[in-house]
């Protein structure tokens, strides 16, 4: 059995710093289903806060759900290759990590879906025009350990664009406050 013995829950993952090697094997993933009923792994903590977060929000009228998770580097390739197929490398530049690179690797991050007036929203483009649900999202993330890993004007530090269903938990939510309350980036808050 896998036990989180050495998790860095802040562990910093982006274009310039590659997954550690020792990271699969400490990390603790567990089986649940997506939006679309498929089967996602994620790891222990980030789910058991993710649920608090998805019955507190469903007390305000909103419900999100898992679209994606933990992610192997095989995964993360054809996710890669489907994009730059469909989209082209521009848009893979602005959105889709490298394989070995993404913080999809680690399990702590959940892309989340919307199901607004009983429509399922994934499509990222229909995301991002969901701005008023979203700034009521961001808003509870701290108190479950979350942040936005991809805030808006902040390309030139994460190397992504806006990306407001990426949640990236850090386990602290005393850390996640710090973070979201002065609209840092991860890179800018492990400078500090
Ligand atoms: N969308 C983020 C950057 C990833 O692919 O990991
Ligand atoms: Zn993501």
């Amino acid at each position: 059995m896998n036990i989180n013995i050495d998790i860095n829950y802040l562990v910093l993952i982006n274009k310039k710093k590659k997954l550690p090697k020792y990271w699969i094997k400490n990390v603790e993933l567990i089986s649940t289903k997506n939006v679309l009923n498929e089967e996602v792994k994620v790891e222990k903590e980030t789910l058991k806060n993710f649920n608090c977060l998805k019955e507190s929000l469903i007390k305000k009228g909103i419900i999100i759900g898992i679209n994606s998770s933990y992610r192997s580097i095989e995964e993360q390739q054809k996710i890669w290759n489907m994009f730059k197929e469909e989209c082209g490398m521009d848009y893979v530049k602005k959105y889709v990590a490298p394989p070995g690179y993404s913080e999809h690797h680690t399990g702590l991050v959940i892309d989340i879906s919307i199901i607004n007036k009983d429509k399922l929203i994934c499509d990222n483009e229909d995301m991002i025009a969901q701005q008023k649900l979203f700034s009521k999202i961001h808003k509870q993330l701290p108190k479950y350990g979350f942040i936005l890993r991809y805030p808006k004007d902040k390309e030139d530090i994460t190397g992504y664009n806006y990306e407001p269903w990426h949640l990236r938990y850090v386990g602290s939510k005393k850390i996640a406050k710090e973070i979201m309350d002065n609209n840092l980036t991860l890179e800018e808050y492990l400078k500090k």
